[in-house]
């Protein structure tokens, strides 16, 4: 029987309650074991992720409350998947009850944020794409599959696909960046390797978030509006979300916010007409956490009924934690406001899925020795190290790294290089702190024989001045300063934007205070977002910024390799930094103006910071340098239907091996629309001897050279354009070429 067939064939046995119960996502509920407490597990949460109480009274409050498995609804058939379940032994019993002692015994989907690791844990979405490495990511991917699985979870909330431009967004950490194309790259792989089918039945079902444009909220402000021109989610947005469908991720889950004027949630142009017509979409939409119920918020549904009419209507097939569905959609079949087709439709998406997944053929067993041997395995902390130090990126280095042997004493300063639970960022719900090697730790371990490291904790990311004194008293017994500065896991992520993208606190004050006193400093940060660090860049007693984000559980493992120079370090950014938050969004892809910025007055641009980024997309140093020669081009004059193929040699013109992200760029130099300066067609992650060279092909279709015109249709102009190969979106030697 094929899957429609078996599909089919199931929904003639449910009742019409069993149906609505695929449509319907709910974690557990909460109950005290302590007489005259109470649970709230949403206030909790939310006082962890605003600094006022820690991860450990969390746990503790936590240890407090029974956590209820909804055993009835899941009994009769009334949820279909849980979200957010983590505790294995729960899992078993919950999938057990659904599989074993409801009527039909259909299987729930346990679906779990798997963000960046499960119980090892890896660099953030952010970090990851930086390293521009899909075998990286592949990697990554692939360890958080199993481990996740292992541990029955069997449906992931990702990859996040949101372009994100704007830093003062905390949940550009869980981004590809500000690059459609990379971004598709990325998601493309991610999608592949957690759907991917392993020989014992490992696989997740993945999900590609936020439908659409979440990263363009107004102002970097979570959950805000977005009002957008269609030609702009076509071509910024949409092309992310589009390789992910392509590679046939099984879910979307749309975004919290309005996007012009109607909230994804119920917003049937872009969950039924763009979605399923033209991006051909067969699986099923899940809301995000009570976005069903915000449609009464945001105005656009009267009450909860009708958001979830609303919701339903317009191709949301899951409600996420909202209950609507289960509370109101029965109703609304009975007085004819839905038809049962509707509900046969979204809950013949979801147990579709559900097949394809092997949930009915394939179960998952509970078996804690396999967890036990699979998770936090030596061999998942290995590749978490490895894929770990491909994502920093060297921002600045005037010659103080990598450390030299003349360095005997080393000073480590800030609160951050030894807080385990900062440094294991954000959505890290899954992982353990007491895992988590800290950058102390790590410098210890990878430490040359006879070399001192020391540790002064000096200043935290408050206004707390205390420690100065002892720091900078340390720092004259010492040959070298490392200080980490930044911010702690839940300054970024969801919920979390900043308007100020200034280190907080004291912590510039203490860095250019100890900067000052003639030992070299070494600024490590430790963050999820690019910060406005112009102070540190310009400052020369500052001899090297490593851009670290949060590099996993083998963190300061993976950045001692580097500061020793055992790993030469090659991440490149894949978000812009500006140097205020004022000039956000900023990103390299922007279209021209008429007045581009100059030194001549009437021009684009801020008065009071520089016109260039601090840092722009596509950069990043190594320990050896790089040269690009040659580019050349197969032909200069290509028809609609060919393909632009050309070469570049780029040789290593250092002393030490080293990694290159070879970058290629076009832009159309005049075309009906406005096109942006540089589109990122194609890169490359090479690596070469010293002294050796490579020549790098690129091969670019111009079918992909095109643009969404004035009435939104695709397509590509003849005329001249220019192409860039170089090592950032700045650089790199050019060359023209005619589409005719
Ligand atoms: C809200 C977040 O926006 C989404 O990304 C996440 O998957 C869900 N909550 C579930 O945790």
């Amino acid at each position: 029987m094929t899957i429609q067939e078996r599909v089919d064939a199931l929904l003639k046995k449910m009742t019409l309650k069993e149906k609505i119960g695929q449509l319907n996502q709910a974690g557990t509920t909460m109950t005290c074991t302590l007489p005259g407490f109470e649970p709230d597990m949403d206030t909790w949460v939310s006082e962890m992720l605003q600094g006022k109480i820690t991860k450990a009274e969390l746990d503790r409050r936590v240890a407090m409350c029974e956590e209820n498995l909804r055993e009835d609804e899941i009994r009769d058939g009334l949820l279909g998947s849980y979200v957010n379940l983590y505790d294995d032994e729960k899992i078993a019993r919950g999938t057990d009850i659904a599989r074993k002692e409801s009527r039909l015994g259909i299987p729930v989907f346990v679906g779990v944020d798997v963000i960046h690791g499960y119980r090892t844990m890896f660099p953030t979405p952010l970090a990851l794409s930086c390293s521009w490495d899909l075998d990286a990511v592949r990697r990554e991917t692939q360890v958080a599959k199993r481990e996740a699985w292992v541990s029955g979870v069997n449906w992931t909330f990702g990859p996040m696909l949101d372009i994100s431009r704007d830093a003062r967004w905390g949940r550009i950490v869980e981004s590809p960046g500000e690059d459609p194309f990379l971004a598709g790259e990325i998601g493309r792989v991610q999608v592949e390797e957690f759907q991917r089918e392993e020989e014992d039945g490992c696989r997740l079902m993945a999900t590609a978030k936020h439908f659409l444009a979440y990263g363009a909220a107004s102002g970097g402000q979570d959950y805000n509006t977005v009002d957008m021109s269609e030609r702009q989610i076509y071509e910024t947005y949409l092309p992310p979300f589009r390789a992910a469908v392509d590679a046939g991720v099984g879910a979307v889950m749309s975004a919290f916010h309005d996007l012009n004027g109607v909230p994804c949630t119920m917003n049937r142009w872009l969950l039924t007409d763009v979605l399923r017509k033209e991006l051909g979409f067969d699986g099923f939409v899940v809301s995000d956490a009570e976005a069903v119920k915000q449609c009464v918020v945001h105005g656009t549904a009267r009450d909860e009924r009708e958001a979830a009419k609303e919701s339903l209507l317009a191709g949301g097939d899951m409600d996420m934690s909202s209950l609507d569905y289960i509370q109101y959609l029965e109703d609304l079949v009975q007085s004819g406001e839905i038809s049962e087709e509707e509900i046969d439709r979204a809950a013949g998406r979801v147990l579709a899925k559900k097949f394809e997944f092997g949930l009915f053929d394939r179960p998952w067993t509970y078996d804690p020795e396999r967890i036990r041997k699979t998770v936090l395995s030596e061999e998942n902390r290995a590749a978490a190290l490895d894929v770990g130090k491909r994502c920093a990126v060297l921002l600045k280095n005037d010659g103080v790294l990598p450390i030299g042997d003349s360095v005997r004493k080393i000073l480590i300063v800030g609160a951050l290089a030894d807080d385990r639970q900062a440094l294991m960022g954000p959505w890290s719900f899954t992982g353990r702190a007491d895992d988590q090697i800290t950058i102390v730790e790590g410098m210890r371990r990878y430490a040359p024989e006879g070399v001192e490291i020391t540790y002064c904790r000096g200043f935290g990311v408050d206004e707390d001045r205390s420690g100065f004194e002892e720091a900078y008293k340390a720092a004259k017994e010492a040959d070298l300063v490392i200080a980490v500065a930044g911010e702690e896991a839940y300054m970024s992520g969801e919920a979390a934007s900043r308007a100020d993208l200034h280190l907080t606190g004291c912590q510039e004050e203490f860095l250019l205070g100890i900067a000052g006193r003639s030992v070299p400093t070494v600024v490590v940060l430790v963050n999820g977002r690019p910060l406005a660090i112009g102070a540190l860049q310009e400052h020369t007693g500052i001899g090297a910024i490593l851009e670290s984000w949060h590099l996993g559980t083998e963190f300061g493992n993976a950045v001692a390799e580097i500061l020793f120079g055992r790993y030469n370090p090659s991440g490149k950014l894949t978000v812009t930094f500006a140097n205020e938050g004022g000039q956000e969004p900023m990103y390299y892809n922007h279209p021209n103006t008429g007045r581009p910025g100059n030194d001549f007055k009437f021009t684009s641009k801020y008065q009071d910071v520089p016109i260039k980024p601090l840092y722009p997309f596509g950069y990043g140093l190594s320990y050896t340098t790089f040269a690009y020669e040659k580019l050349t081009l197969e032909k200069t004059t290509l028809k609609m239907e060919d393909t632009l193929r050309c070469r570049v040699t780029v040789k290593n013109t250092g002393k030490r091996e080293g990694e290159e992200i070879v970058q290629l760029y076009i832009r159309d130099l005049a075309a009906s629309v406005v096109r942006p300066v540089r589109e990122l067609k194609g890169f490359q992650k090479i690596s070469l001897a010293p002294g050796e060279e490579k020549t790098v092909s690129f091969e670019v279709p111009v079918t992909r050279m095109g643009f969404y015109d004035q009435t939104c249709h695709y397509r590509v102009e003849p005329g001249t354009f220019r192409v860039f190969a170089g090592p950032d979106s700045t650089k790199g030697l050019e060359q023209d070429f005619e589409v005719i």
